[in-house]
């Protein structure tokens, strides 16, 4: 493993992965693969957007031709694929992007990598496939997936092909499933950006329901570091899950994170819930442990953490809540504040 194509490397995940992965392997050329939907953004590669061993390329993963071109202009050997549509709400709204993204687009990359041979094909999913699970239990990797919402079954979807080119055709595959992921470049549609930035500005935040569902926060460098692992010691075919093994009602999350922006509790603004909500995801991350790894925040170290980093970096979130952000805020939360009394 040397040269590494990351599709999605612009996202959240995918560009604090690109960081760690430079910083951890200098010798190693990481190549990022983006679309640049309103979701992709080179400002959270700034940091690394002089070192030689990086490279950007332009493209969508469904377009087979630009990848194929990616993979020998780079000689690449290993594909990391983050690359996909990844808010629930707007998966509600509307799939179309979902499903060309997660199913053709993997399928894309599927073939690409066997094509070309390549030494690995890695698949970033969620806990989310495995759908809502009830008090007492947890995932396990070879439990039934049982996804809920688009996003979710998009996601399945990927994991299934992926498992099925690995059984027909022998291709080097892993897939990682993560937990609600929190930490810099996170895009603020997600809960504890939008939250933290909200309370920043002194803006309601709107908790869907009576805030009692139950998500692992985890904090973004563990799970990178828990798929560098998986990269360079998983089993060929095999699932790991990743998380902290702790889950947390959002509510307790949204206290947290008032707290450390010193922000009062009357922000609360309870609004109409997501439809289809899962209750509670909880991942038995056993596996990943047996492999050598373990989570180095709690989720109260990684929602603090979190919240502080917003408040102390307005130059990266302003820019975007100004723009197209706004028109999905409105579609998003207008009814719903104006429901509850809020903006
Ligand atoms: P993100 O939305 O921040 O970034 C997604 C990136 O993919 C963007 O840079 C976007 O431009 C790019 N992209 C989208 N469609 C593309 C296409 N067709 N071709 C090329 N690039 C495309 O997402 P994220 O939160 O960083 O999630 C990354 C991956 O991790 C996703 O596969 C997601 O399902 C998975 N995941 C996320 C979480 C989480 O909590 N955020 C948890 C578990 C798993
Ligand atoms: O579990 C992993 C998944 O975590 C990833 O696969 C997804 O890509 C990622 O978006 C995330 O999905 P969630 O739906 O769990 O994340 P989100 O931040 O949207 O919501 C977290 C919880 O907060 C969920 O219970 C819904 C609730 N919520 C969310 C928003 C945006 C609110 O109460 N109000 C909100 O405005």
């Amino acid at each position: 493993m040397k040269n590494l194509l990351v599709t999605g490397g612009a996202g959240f995940i995918g560009s604090n992965f690109v960081i760690y992965m430079l910083d951890k392997y200098p010798e190693y050329n990481i190549v990022v693969y983006d679309k640049l939907t309103y979701a992709g953004n080179l400002d959270n590669l700034l940091e690394v957007s002089d070192n030689p061993h990086y490279h950007f390329v332009k493209g969508d993963i469904c377009d087979a031709a630009t990848v194929a071109q990616a993979i020998q202009q780079y000689d690449i050997d290993t594909i990391v694929n983050f690359a996909a549509e990844t808010h629930v709400d707007r998966s509600i709204m509307d799939p179309d992007a979902f499903i060309q993204t997660s199913v053709y687009g993997t399928y894309v990359l599927l073939e690409a990598a066997k094509q070309f041979g390549l030494e690995r094909y890695h698949q970033i999913s969620t806990d989310e496939v495995y759908g809502h699970i009830p008090h007492g239990q947890s995932s396990k990797e070879t439990d039934k997936l049982d996804p809920r919402s688009p996003y979710a079954a998009s996601k399945a979807s990927a994991d299934l092909m992926v498992n099925a080119y690995f059984v027909t055709y022998g291709l080097p595959v892993t897939i990682t499933r993560g937990s609600n992921n929190i930490g810099p470049y996170q895009y603020p549609e997600k809960v504890v950006p939008l939250f933290s930035t909200n309370a920043i500005d002194g803006l309601p935040l709107p908790v869907y329901g009576d805030g009692r569902q139950m998500r692992e926060y985890q904090y973004v460098l563990d799970h990178c570091e828990a798929i560098d692992l998986v990269l360079h010691k998983g089993v060929l075919g095999e699932a790991y899950n990743i998380g902290t093994g702790v889950e947390m009602e959002n509510m307790r999350m949204v206290e947290i994170l008032l707290d450390a922006l010193d922000a009062p509790r009357s922000l609360i603004r309870h609004v109409e819930d997501r439809p289809g909500h899962d209750r509670r995801y909880s991942l038995d991350i056993a596996k990943i442990r047996a492999l050598g790894w373990e989570p180095r925040h709690t989720a109260e170290e990684a929602i603090h953490q979190t919240a502080q980093w917003y408040q102390a970096n307005e130059w990266w979130w302003r820019k975007i809540k100004s723009g197209e952000f706004k028109a999905y805020y409105q579609a998003q939360y207008g009814k719903r504040l104006a429901e509850s009394g809020g903006q």
